[in-house]
């Protein structure tokens, strides 16, 4: 299934401008917490490749496979290596109208229409100036920036020493196939790092106003529940996968990966979960399903001749 944009959805005309005002919300709500908190995360990922590959992130050839309209982790990462990233969307840097045409035709009017406000509204600009004075850099480090569909990469085998990912498996509908293709890029002793969200997280649904903290009385997990589920709904595309099937997939591709779990408010997710558990429902869903955000998987390639 070949999607134009993870954006294509389709929700009508109140819910669109609705879930306009909630992702403004989302993205102007206090952007230096945004920026110390994805500079944690991707210190704290860092730091769990380190423990389980050996690998320290610098002077790296680095492929991150969807960097998004933000480039968050790209210029993270473009600090201290040679960063590529490839997206399933243009991603227009400057103000140049070239780029936001070849958008609209590749990605359609509702992906281009987001970007353009966010432009238009400085938010990505001010999120971009946020996250280099926090890292203590001048300037935007050099970014090559590719419109390309992850199922097919147009790189030679064993190109890239990193392959990153953040909050991108959950809307493909062939991950399979893009792991391979990760697989394949990957020189020999290079190392994977995939960060992917959780279906069956609160959030997981990926519902505009859960994420801008405005919930508008949706119940904690409403999209598992079904005398709720009709209360929260996706803006984009996703596969659905639960943990179970995501860590027989990465396995299967990734013999040797390690899954890391990454849960936030545990304890509160568990209390409120055995709740609702008290009331009849989420009997499908494990605890750790319930509480898990992201799945993080870190491989490092062997090396040739090492036996795989
Ligand atoms: C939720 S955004 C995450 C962006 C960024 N990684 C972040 O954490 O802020 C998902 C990104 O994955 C990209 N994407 C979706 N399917 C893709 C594909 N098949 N190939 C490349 N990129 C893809 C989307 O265009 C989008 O930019």
């Amino acid at each position: 299934m070949a999607l134009k944009s993870y954006t294509s959805t389709r929700i009508g005309l109140m819910a669109r401008m609705r879930e306009g005002l909630h992702l403004y919300r989302q993205h102007a709500r206090d952007i230096p917490e945004q920026v110390r908190i994805t500079i944690s995360r991707l210190r704290q990922l860092e730091a769990l490749v380190l423990e389980h590959t050996g690998m320290t992130v610098a002077k790296q050839r680095v492929l991150e496979i969807g960097p998004g309209q933000k480039l968050r982790q790209m210029i993270y990462f473009a600090c201290h290596n040679d960063v590529t990233g490839v997206d399933l969307d243009v991603i227009p840097t400057g103000l140049r109208p070239g780029p936001y045409f070849t958008m609209l035709r590749k990605n359609g009017v509702i992906r281009t229409g987001k970007t353009v406000t966010r432009k238009l509204l400085g938010l990505d600009s001010q999120f971009t100036a946020e996250l280099l004075r926090q890292l203590e850099v001048s300037r935007t480090p050099r970014l090559d920036i590719r419109q390309m569909d992850a199922t097919k990469l147009a790189f030679p085998d064993r190109t890239f020493g990193f392959v990153f990912s953040a909050s991108v498996f959950e809307h493909l509908p062939e991950p399979a196939k893009v792991l391979d293709e990760v697989v394949r890029v990957l020189r020999p002793g290079g190392s994977v790092c995939i960060a992917l969200h959780l279906y069956t997280s609160d959030n997981g649904i990926h519902d505009p106003r859960i994420f801008s903290g405005n919930r508008e009385g949706i119940p904690l997990w409403a999209h598992l529940r079904p005398a709720h589920a009709h209360k929260a709904s996706p803006n984009t595309y996703l596969n659905k996968l639960r943990l179970g099937a995501w860590e027989t997939l990465l396995r299967e591709k990734m013999p040797t990966v390690r899954l890391e779990r990454m849960q936030y408010a545990k304890d509160y997710f568990l209390e409120e979960a055995a709740k609702i558990r008290d009331g009849g429902e989420l009997a499908d869903y494990s605890d750790e399903e319930l509480v898990t955000v992201d799945l993080v998987a870190i491989w490092k390639k062997p090396e040739q001749g090492a036996g795989e």
